[in-house]
């Protein structure tokens, strides 16, 4: 088991036997309104917070069934967050498809949103599920989402603002906005094998350590990846004044021409495509990309840390899942 080594496939798979019961769940009438809350969630999307929930679960002794509620609730208000997410940074492209609001308009995407969200909900409070650990889950899985709006709220403050944050800013922006579900994802899976509340806050720990790791190389593949493997437009938080880590670094290092390449379209809209690619070849050279990456590898040990404890195959994926996020392109 030490040489296991994760990829997109297998996390894919933990997720395809959770699909029929997420496209149930995201089901009813008016027609309209379910095709557009299942149009992203049913063609794309690794699965990674159903991965940890699950895996969260087994390590801890529970069975992988045990966990379902929590790893369609939580994938469900990922797809909530993406959606409205979409909305807000003006992006229409993700996963190579046209974005909710981008084919079925504003006020449907919204309430696609809000459906999953509901959903979600409906999921951890199901009576099937007892009592105790369903009320567990719901105040966990609330409070994410709280976490969620307040983290959102900070980056597009941040976006608005001209000020350039400390580094210390931008880790708090993204543990809200990000990791709060890496956390939640983890949490519930434990809450879901009936552990203790040691154990539950430990995973979640694990989780939002690296929900930051994951974030930042979400932001280095955002400002300058390469779009035919991200299957997202290139440049995108650079032109929406997104002050991203790998952002904030190359500006912090550049100087003379890099500098005024990345100025000329750092939150201007109306940046050409070759003023684009000459910010993006001055995000390259400035060494952003090697800085950021390294602080990403330190909150990706500190997650490993949490797991110290324990031990299985369950805990041998959850760190390869760390090394998977550390190299992830898309
Ligand atoms: C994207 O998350 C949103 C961020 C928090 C950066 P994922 O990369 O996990 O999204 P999908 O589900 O695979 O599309
Ligand atoms: C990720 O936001 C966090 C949420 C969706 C809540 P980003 O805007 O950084 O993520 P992408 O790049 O659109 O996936
Ligand atoms: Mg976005
Ligand atoms: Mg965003």
């Amino acid at each position: 088991m030490e040489d296991f080594v994760l990829n997109v496939k297998q996390i894919r798979k933990n997720g395809a036997s959770l699909n029929n019961r997420i496209n149930s769940a995201i089901s009813g009438k008016p027609d309209s309104l379910y095709d557009a809350a299942s149009h992203m969630i049913s063609k794309g999307g690794k699965r990674l917070r159903p991965y940890m929930a699950v895996k969260s679960c087994t390590m801890l002794g529970g069975k992988k069934s045990d966990a379902t509620p929590a790893a369609i609730a939580i994938e469900m208000i990922h797809n909530f967050t993406l959606v409205h997410d979409d909305i807000m940074d003006n992006d229409e492209i993700r996963h190579g498809i046209p974005t909710v609001h981008k084919k079925y308009g504003l006020p449907v995407a919204i309430l696609a949103g809000d459906v999953l969200f509901s959903k979600a909900f409906e999921t951890v409070t199901s009576s099937k599920i007892p009592q105790k650990i369903s009320s567990k889950l719901a105040e966990k899985l609330a409070k994410a989402c709280t976490d969620v709006c307040e983290g959102q709220m900070l980056d597009i403050g941040m976006a608005n603002a001209k000020k350039i944050p400390s580094r210390s800013q931008y880790v708090e922006m993204i543990r809200k906005k990000t990791s709060a579900l890496f956390d939640a994802a983890c949490a519930m899976g434990a809450i879901s094998a009936g552990a203790s509340s040691k154990d539950i806050a430990r995973m979640g720990s694990f989780g939002s350590s690296l929900g930051i790791a994951f974030q930042i190389t979400d932001d280095i593949i955002g400002a300058m990846g390469d779009s035919s493997v991200t299957k997202k437009p290139v440049g995108n938080d650079i032109r929406e004044g997104k002050k991203s880590l790998p952002i904030l670094v190359a500006l912090e290092r550049s100087s003379g021409m890099q500098r005024r390449a990345i100025s000329k379209c750092f939150g201007n809209k109306r940046c050409t495509k070759s003023d684009m690619k000459a910010a993006v070849s001055a995000m390259h050279e400035s060494g952003a990309e090697k800085e950021s990456r390294n602080i990403a590898k330190r909150y990706a040990r500190s997650a490993a840390g949490s797991l110290s404890t324990y031990s299985g195959s369950s805990k041998t994926e959850l760190i390869s899942l760390l090394d998977f996020i550390l190299k992830r392109e898309q």
